[in-house]
C-alpha cells in the first residue's frame, strides 16, 4: 500500500499544541519545528517559565490560556489546522480540560484534533481494568460524536520506561519479571518516535480515527534477550505469577492507596502491565511505514544506550 503524502503544505500548517512544556509535548513540538511548521502552544498562566523560554527560543509561539475557558482556548486555536492535545493528568485535565480545548477547537473551526492517548489500545480493553485509560475512553464517548476529524495514536508502552519505572527489567538481578505467559507480544515505542510520528500525523489531513505504532514488539523472553544482548549478560526470566495473582496484587495495592492523586501511583502501572500481558490491547495492523521518513528506535538499542 502506497503511504499517503503528508497534504498540509508547511506554510499552511499551524498546529495548535497543548501540553508543550511537557516531556513528549516538548518532543513533539520540536518534531513539528523541525518539519518547518508553525506550532502554536498553549500554556497555562503561571507554566514553568524555563519550558516556556525553550519552547519560544526553538521556535514556537506561545499563548497563554485558562484551560477552563472556551472563549481563551477557541481564541488561542483561531486559525489552526489541527490541535494536538500532550496534557496528562486525570479527570480535571484528561475529561475537563480537554473537554474544553475539544470545544474551543470546534468553535474556532479547527478540522482535526488528537487527543492525549498515546497508549495501549485501550478501545479493546474492558473498563475498570484501567484508571487512566478509563478517562481516555470517557472522554472518547465525547470526543466520538464531535464534529471534527480525531486522531488518536496509540504506541503502547515507552520503551525508556523499561530503564526506569517499569519494573519489568531488574538490570541488578538480571532478570526479566512477567506474569501470564512469557510468548505475549508486547508493544513498546520511545518518547521520541512516539513524538516524530504524532507530528508526522498532525500534519496529514487524511488520518483515521486510529493510528498504531510499535518501534518494537517483544514478548517477556524476547526482552531477555535484548537485555542479554545489550549488557553482554545472561538475564534470566522470572514469572511472578498468574494473571490473576496479578489481579490480586493490584487491588491490594490500591487498598492501602485508594484515593491517590498521582497520576501514575504503582497500582496504575501495574494495571498497565496486566492489560498489556492479557495480550488484549496489542497493536494491530500496525501503521509504522505510513511516513516513511520515520526511523524506529528497538528495545535493545535503548538498553544499549542505558
Ligand atoms: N504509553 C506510555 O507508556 C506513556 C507513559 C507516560 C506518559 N504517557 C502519556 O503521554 C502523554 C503526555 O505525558 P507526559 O509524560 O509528557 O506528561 P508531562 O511531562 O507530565 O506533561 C504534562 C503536560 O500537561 C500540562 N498540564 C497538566 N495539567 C494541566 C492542566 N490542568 N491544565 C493545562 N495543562 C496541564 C502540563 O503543563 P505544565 O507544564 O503547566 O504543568 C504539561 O505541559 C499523556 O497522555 C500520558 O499519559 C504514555
Amino acid at each position: 500500500m502506497m503511504a499517503p503524502e503528508t497534504n498540509e503544505t508547511t506554510e499552511q500548517a499551524t498546529i495548535i499544541l497543548a501540553g508543550a512544556t511537557g516531556d513528549l509535548g516538548g518532543r513533539i513540538a520540536r518534531s513539528l519545528l523541525k518539519r518547518g511548521v508553525n506550532v502554536r502552544a498553549i500554556v497555562r498562566p503561571g507554566s514553568a517559565g524555563d519550558n516556556v523560554n525553550t519552547l519560544q527560543a526553538q521556535g514556537a509561539s506561545i499563548v497563554e490560556a485558562d484551560f477552563k475557558s472556551v472563549y481563551e482556548l477557541s481564541k488561542a486555536c483561531a486559525g489552526g489546522t489541527c490541535v494536538v492535545s500532550a496534557l496528562s493528568g486525570l479527570q480535571d485535565v484528561i475529561v475537563e480540560a480537554q473537554r474544553v480545548l475539544l470545544n474551543a477547537a470546534i468553535e474556532a473551526g479547527v478540522p482535526r484534533f488528537i487527543p492525549s492517548d498515546y497508549a495501549i489500545d485501550f478501545t479493546k480493553l474492558p473498563y475498570g481494568t484501567n484508571r487512566n485509560l478509563d478517562l481516555r475512553q470517557d472522554f472518547h464517548k465525547r470526543l466520538d460524536k464531535a464534529p471534527i476529524q480525531a486522531t488518536s495514536v496509540f504506541n503502547g508502552m515507552f520503551t525508556d520506561l523499561l530503564t526506569g519505572q517499569a519494573p519489568v527489567i531488574l538490570f541488578p538481578l538480571k532478570r526479566v519479571v512477567y506474569w501470564g505467559d512469557a510468548d505475549q507480544p508486547l508493544d513498546f515505542t520511545t518518547i521520541s518516535d512516539t513524538a516524530a510520528f504524532t507530528a508526522a500525523a498532525a500534519m496529514d489531513s487524511s488520518t483515521p480515527r486510529y493510528l498504531r505504532v510499535a518501534g518494537d514488539v517483544l514478548s517477556a523472553r524476547g526482552l531477555q534477550e535484548a537485555a542479554s544482548e545489550a549488557t553482554g549478560e545472561d538475564f534470566r526470566l522470572s514469572r511472578a505469577g498468574s494473571l490473576g495473582m496479578l489481579d490480586t496484587m493490584i487491588n491490594v495495592t490500591r487498598a492501602v492507596m485508594p484515593n491517590s492523586n498521582d497520576v501514575f501511583p504503582p497500582w496504575q502501572g501495574m494495571q498497565y502491565l496486566r492489560n498489556m500481558f492479557s495480550g488484549l490491547p496489542k497493536l494491530y495492523p500496525l501503521d509504522n511505514d505510513r511516513y516513511p521518513d520515520l526511523k524506529w528506535t528497538r528495545v535493545r538499542e535503548v538498553l544499549t544506550a542505558r
